[in-house]
């Protein structure tokens, strides 16, 4: 397999072949990823909900997702490996994001940035672009404004709104963005996006009628249980596995099962 660049991704629209991205926040999972062929790994700030224990994805710093992008990269081989903007890494100003953005290429290891946003990040993606820092918009559902949408909840329903996010994908796509995630809108919608625009649309809950898919990976795997979002799939149940692991080594080191002669050193 061979590593995956920009370039690749933006060839896979206009081939009709479908792109795959996943969440991972470090070395074992990204691997696990990245073997897998899966195009892009996304260090995403839903890090905070599923690692971090948090209810939203307001609290992480820009400290902790470089922190999560350099063990991701050491796992990654041929995945483009995207680095997530906590909140706050961009809103107050384009030297702040220029900044941010610069850390997760220089420190963390990350080929591209992503950031959540409509027209009011036009010159947030235009001044990145220009220096050389490759851009995933996202709209839509943007958790980083939960507390304006009063909750994750679906976007885009009247035509109104409907109409903004096309127009705010084709702007996107002017100001240099080489994808945009679309969350949690009308599958209908989704595809009227994606024919608005060349770049590839990326959904998440937003039907099949885009160019590629992402998840959070702890929402695949079965290891975050707080809720799944309808739009998500369960491939395993891996916090159930775990458990039953666990209760296993607890019960044998009750009864004096492990370690056994295997285990020990003569
Ligand atoms: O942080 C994240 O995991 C994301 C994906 C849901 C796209 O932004």
């Amino acid at each position: 397999m061979k590593k995956i660049t920009v370039q690749d991704i933006l060839k896979k629209k206009p081939e009709g072949r479908k792109i795959t991205m996943l969440t991972a926040y470090d070395y074992p999972f990204a691997r696990m990823v990245d073997e897998a062929g899966v195009d892009m790994v996304l260090v995403g700030d839903s890090v905070a909900m599923v690692v971090q224990g948090i209810e939203n994805t307001l609290p992480v710093t820009m400290d902790e997702m470089v922190y999560h992008t350099k063990m991701a990269k050491r796992g990654v081989t041929n995945a483009l490996l995207v680095g997530d903007m906590p909140f706050m890494s961009y809103q107050a100003g384009v030297s702040d994001a220029l900044r941010n953005a610069g850390r997760f290429l220089k420190e963390g290891g990350a080929e591209a940035v992503k950031l959540e946003g409509g027209l009011e990040v036009i010159q947030t993606v235009e001044a990145l672009t220009r220096a050389e820092i490759p851009v995933m918009c996202h709209i839509g559902l943007t958790p980083q404004a939960v507390h304006r949408m009063g909750g994750f909840k679906i976007q885009g329903r009247t035509e109104e709104a409907a109409n903004r996010l096309i127009e705010e994908a084709r702007e996107l796509e002017n100001a240099g963005a080489f994808a945009i995630v679309l969350e949690a809108v009308p599958m209908e919608l989704a595809k009227r996006i994606t024919k608005s625009v060349s770049i590839p649309t990326i959904g998440i809950g937003a039907g099949p009628h885009v160019d590629g898919q992402v998840l959070v990976l702890y929402d695949l795997l079965g290891i975050f249980e707080r809720f799944l979002p309808k739009f998500a799939k369960r491939y395993a149940h891996m916090k159930e596995e775990g458990v039953k692991a666990i209760i296993q080594f607890r019960d044998e080191v009750e009864k004096g099962i492990f370690p056994s002669e295997d285990q020990s050193f003569k």
